[in-house]
């Protein structure tokens, strides 16, 4: 259900150690609440949210958001430009404010914000409006500013998220990206009914694949055990699982304070492979079929200059990871929807490295839950 900043009710962990574990543990129930009317026979229809007159006609988004729903945004610009053919410009909001943009007609922002407060995004909203461009917000607080500023809002139904580190809303964000484009690209026409329906009932079958996920976590905690006294650590993907390594560096940074960079896979023999040396520990993201062929190429190359590789993934392309050494299986899923599952290892290694190394896992330091400063 979507929170209210009204509806404070104090917030219990429920046996687990901390925020940060219930949260990640309930993703399978927030995932299948977000879907709950949204879809028929695979087919999505958002006719409800009345947003119909925003979506109609137009020929580019601006996707804006900071940190973790930046990430999301980077997963919604993927499959909207794959699925309904918009071309999708994303920024950290922090930086939209200072671009000199060529605003034109029929374009939409979408801005997506956890606390619906985040004042980056909030200066970048209200810098579209000011130039008569719409705006849909994509946020877990009802009334929250950015609620109340935006021309419609999609709340996610997340509920209560108590932990600064993102992780069952940022997946709730990513059902309403697939939701927005798999809407549209129907009402558009750009893919076959087909090809939506198996996108759509791979999404209503995610709760499950997040759930065969779990399975894995004990191991999952011994591999975060090797982490405990890393001082840097690299996350790579490309295309979606790009957005997903992004994602599980920034997981990795806020909560262990092991220095976390995420690049695509393809970027690091353009300078950081310089970085690679004995030891050093990477982490690769393999859900995109058709890309990990590549990926591996360059994941050898890393392994040839003496790095330890982890890689997440997907169970039908772990013959291809076999010189990583260590693997982490997801189920074979669709590669457009993946990243929701993909993300899942990535939140519970950071966790399980973060209480190893003793942090203060749901309150990291420096840190605040909504960033009301520019
Ligand atoms: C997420 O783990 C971080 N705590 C942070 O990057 C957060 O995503 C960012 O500050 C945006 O917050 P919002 O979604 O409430 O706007």
């Amino acid at each position: 259900m979507a929170i209210r900043q009204t509806d404070y009710v104090a917030p219990v962990k429920e046996g687990y150690a901390h925020f940060m574990l219930k949260e990640i543990h309930e993703q399978p129930l927030t995932v299948r609440r977000e879907l709950e009317g949204r879809i028929q026979d695979g087919l999505v229809d958002l006719s409800a949210l009345e947003i119909d007159e925003l979506l109609t006609g137009i020929n580019k988004i601006y996707m804006v958001g900071c940190g973790t729903a930046y990430h999301a945004g980077l997963v919604g610009r993927a499959a909207i430009e794959k699925l309904a053919r918009i071309p999708v410009e994303s920024d950290i909001a922090s930086e939209f404010g200072y671009r000199d943009i060529p605003w034109g007609k029929d374009e939409l922002m979408i801005v997506i914000s956890q606390s619906g407060e985040t004042a980056d995004t909030l200066v970048a909203l209200r810098e579209a409006k000011k130039h008569g461009t719409k705006v849909l917000a994509v946020t877990n607080v009802v009334g929250s500013s950015i609620a109340l500023e935006a021309d419609k809002v999609i709340y996610t139904h997340a509920g209560p998220e108590i932990s600064i580190a993102s992780t069952k809303a940022y997946t709730s964000q990513l059902l309403i990206m697939y939701q927005l484009a798999l809407y549209l690209a129907r009402q558009r026409g750009t893919m076959e009914e087909e090809e939506l329906k198996k996108i759509g009932n791979e999404l209503n079958r995610i709760d499950t694949h997040i759930d065969t996920i779990f399975l894995q976590e004990e191991k999952i905690k011994q591999l975060a055990e090797r982490f405990t006294h890393v001082q840097n650590a690299f996350f790579l993907g490309r295309g979606f699982d790009c957005a997903v390594a992004m994602e599980g560096a920034l997981k990795l940074k806020e909560t262990s304070y092991i220095h976390s960079e995420a690049y695509a896979t393809g970027e690091l023999k353009h300078g950081p492979i310089a970085l690679i040396t004995d030891g050093v520990p990477v982490i690769t993201v393999i859900t995109q079929d058709h890309l990990a062929e590549k990926a591996m190429v360059n994941i050898n190359e890393i392994k040839s200059r003496g790095g330890t590789v982890f890689a997440v993934c997907k169970e039908n392309l772990q013959m291809l990871c076999q010189n990583c050494d260590e693997l982490i299986l997801i189920p074979d899923i669709h590669p457009v929807v993946a990243p929701v599952a993909a993300v899942v290892p990535l939140q519970l290694f950071a966790y399980y490295v973060a209480v190893l190394r003793g942090n203060d896992v749901d309150q990291p330091r420096n840190l605040s839950k909504s960033v009301m400063i520019e």
